[in-house]
């Protein structure tokens, strides 16, 4: 539809028809008979009137279930505007990869669009229009259950991940049957959420929130996101969704977003539980005042914005404003020619779970798992006859992970099948020893476990968190294996050291004591639908590990909050001249340093960091400088390695950081074989904000250094003049 006619189009609609495109309902409503609407409808302070004329909807099941809802909403909507289907496809439709934060330690953005790319094929077909993702909260707390959905502590590989994404999804043209408009969540710093408990209040200075927390959620304005979600928490005692500040100044003015903006769900309704307001009416025209376009779920809108634009609060125009985006965006998608956007019940079964996307979930289940640890027990024999499984999550196929859409528990493929089908000639014991809940307490799984461990020529130990102990509301307070499963480790690798442990987590866990016993870690997060068939092929060598830790494993729990770019402190510990140096002060018992940094993870090779050169030591703001870094394959396997270059600005008006990572590339090499991997340095990778919130480069200093958080294998300097 041409531009013209979708003005023509808000020209002719009414004041409620237009109000009816900033709500959003749950696709419930719409299916439940009369008799069952009446009493929601009526809670939600909403007549059934208003129904028909509703903008969008989230929450449904399928292409069935849409096409269903989406017919009978065309027959009653006086103007025939179909409504947007929207969903979470955080990762995956039917066929689930890995978490966000595991597949964010693949470091490999071309991986994520290639996922991003699948999710949005089967999700499009399955009736979805519009995802809320990607959520790049910046996050230092693993404790938040939340941060599964992040790729964790990193401002850049946040961006650089969720720009992949909103590319992937939205594809070249947003009415391509096989594209979703994405909505970048959520806006913002709901990863800084107190202690880690989600929804929790937070309290960050301008300059942090700018320098950490701001940037991926730019990172994804710039790659084009149509849709952006305020979030639940307050943030310098204000509600995201109600501050003028977040909303107003930085989101649409500084940054010029034009995109639709919907709230997170009934985060209008709970300003009144925030202590903001006490009626709907102020929560309305503060939400409305700050650019939100929809309201999910709760409906000040629909009850007090008519009402607020006659006693002026609002004119029309502004309420246009709104609308004409909303209409845009269902132009782009194409949905005033096909309302179903290319969805059928026929082609989500067809596109949805095949061979190949099964692959392309294996191909990213095996390139997230991050090797922690490996005192060269792994990769096992493929030979090897006598194979004994132990652990809740032995043959538990629960491995999705949380916001995995439509996927499906039965879909997945557990460690005993994966090793079942990639070594038909092995005998293979299950022995679950214990649960894997926090209050599991009992132990008389062990002993056969432990005789069962004996028995067998290699042990794989299968622990971890069930998968709703991360996710949204879901925090924790001890970050240990829930229930007695360390005690299980434990007795079965003094019983068996030829043992593996896999691991199955939302989260960094605190995993010291295990460190201590086991001879290999090998952590898959929620691997997804392919979970299994990945853990056979890296555990025996078909797959070679090469995920890097994107969030710090801390050693215990008060560690938390724990971050590799941590400021330099003035009374650091230890050597001035160790990257690690400024962690300030010191725990007593526990050191400073986390179990596992940030950029951490090994593989069945070995890679040399042999040389980096600078072609210059000095340079001016107009200027670049080319850093060359020769990396080889020093071990006996083809592996992947990621190459990740960190900068530390010696001396700056704003106390820097000890590291910050500002460029990685990924690499394969055979064994013996080189690479060298060439990287620009400009200035403004040399920027900060400072202490006036100017984002400033300042002559001095600078030390670059290739390796991993607080491991530098080669150093050089380096001076902007
Ligand atoms: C979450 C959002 C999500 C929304 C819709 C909320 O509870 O915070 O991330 O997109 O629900 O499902």
């Amino acid at each position: 539809m041409e531009k013209t006619a979708l003005k023509t189009l808000l020209a002719e609609m009414t004041i409620d028809e237009k109000i009816g495109q900033l709500m959003q309902v749950n696709t419930n409503i719409f299916v439940a008979t009369k008799a069952e609407i009446t009493g929601p409808l009526s809670k939600m302070g909403i007549e059934e009137e208003r129904l028909k004329y509703i903008g969008s909807t989230l929450n449904f099941h399928g292409a069935a279930e849409m096409i269903q809802v989406q017919k009978e909403h065309l027959e009653k909507d006086p103007h025939k505007i179909p409504m947007l289907f929207m969903m979470d496809v955080i990762h995956g439709f039917r066929t689930i990869y890995p978490i966000p934060l595991g597949l964010g330690c693949s470091f490999d953005p071309e991986l994520v669009k290639e996922c991003s790319r699948m999710a949005a094929k089967e999700a499009a077909a399955g009736g979805v229009q519009v995802t809320f993702t990607p959520m790049v909260d910046y996050v230092r707390d693993a404790r938040w259950g939340r941060v599964m959905e992040t790729c964790g502590e990193d401002p850049y590989l946040n961006g650089v991940m969720g720009a992949a994404q909103v590319k992937a999804f939205q594809g070249d043209d947003l009415a391509d049957k096989e594209s979703l408009a994405t909505c970048v969540k959520h806006f913002a710093a709901y990863g800084g959420a107190e202690a880690g408990k989600d929804y929790n209040t937070v309290e960050l200075s301008e300059r942090l929130l700018r320098e950490c927390y701001l940037p991926a959620y730019k990172a994804c304005i710039d790659a084009g996101t149509t849709m952006l979600m305020p979030s639940f928490n307050s943030l310098n005692g204000v509600p995201s969704t109600i501050n003028p500040w977040l909303m107003q100044q930085v989101l649409r003015k500084e940054w010029g977003f034009s995109g639709v903006v919907i709230t997170d769900y009934n985060a209008v309704g709970e300003l009144i539980k925030h202590g903001i307001t006490d009626n709907l009416k102020d929560a309305a025209r503060m939400a409305f005042e700050n650019g939100n376009d929809i309201e999910m779920v709760s409906t000040s809108y629909a009850q007090h914005l008519k009402e607020l634009i006659q006693e002026g609060a609002f004119n029309e125009a502004q309420l246009d404003e709104s609308v004409l985006r909303i209409l845009e965006l269902k132009n782009a998608l194409g949905l005033f020619e096909d309302p179903y956007h290319g969805a059928s019940v026929e082609k989500e079964q067809q596109v949805c779970l095949t061979p190949e996307h099964r692959a392309i979930a294996r191909k990213a289940a095996e390139q997230s798992a991050v090797l922690l640890k490996n005192e060269g027990v792994l990769p096992f024999d493929e030979k090897v006859k006598k194979i004994t499984l132990i652990g809740p999550f032995a043959d538990e196929k629960a491995i999705k992970g949380f916001w995995a859409c439509c996927g499906k528990d039965q879909d997945c493929v557990t460690v005993k099948e994966g090793i079942a089908a990639l070594l038909p000639h092995a005998e293979i014991r299950v022995e679950k020893g214990c649960g894997n809940l926090w209050d599991d307490t009992d132990t008389s799984g062990i002993p056969a476990a432990v005789e069962a461990a004996k028995d067998a020529e290699i042990v794989v130990l299968c622990l971890g968190e069930p998968q709703n102990y991360s996710g949204e509301g879901n925090s924790r307070a001890d970050l240990t294996l829930p229930g007695v499963q360390t005690e299980l480790a434990k007795a079965v690798l003094a019983a068996n050291q030829n043992a593996a442990v896999l691991l199955f987590n939302g989260r960094p866990l605190v995993l010291s004591e295990l460190e201590k016993s086991a001879p290999a870690i090998l952590d898959l997060w929620f691997p997804g639908t392919e979970g299994g068939n990945a853990a056979a092929n890296l555990l025996f060598g078909k797959a070679n590990p090469c995920g890097k830790v994107t969030m710090s494993f801390p050693k215990a729990v008060g560690q938390c909050p724990i971050y590799y770019n941590h400021p330099m402190t003035g009374r650091p510990k230890g050597n001035a001249e160790e990257v690690h140096h400024a962690y300030a002060s010191n725990y007593i018992g526990c050191g400073n340093l986390p179990l596992y940094p940030f950029g951490h993870g090994l593989s069945y090779t070995t890679f040399a960091y042999e040389s980096m050169t600078l072609d210059k030591t000095e340079m001016t703001a107009e200027d670049t400088i080319t850093v060359s870094i020769t990396v080889a394959n020093t071990g006996s396997c083809t592996g992947k390695e990621t190459v990740q270059l960190y900068l530390r600005d010696l001396y700056a008006s704003a106390v820097p950081p000890i590291q910050k990572l500002i460029a990685f590339e990924k690499i394969e090499l055979a064994p013996g074989e080189k690479k060298t991997v060439t990287f620009k340095v400009c200035e403004p990778m040399l920027r900060f904000w400072n202490g006036a919130c100017e984002f400033i480069s300042e002559p001095g200093d600078f030390n670059l250094f290739v390796g991993y958080a607080d491991h530098p294998a080669i150093t050089e300097r380096f001076t902007l003049k």
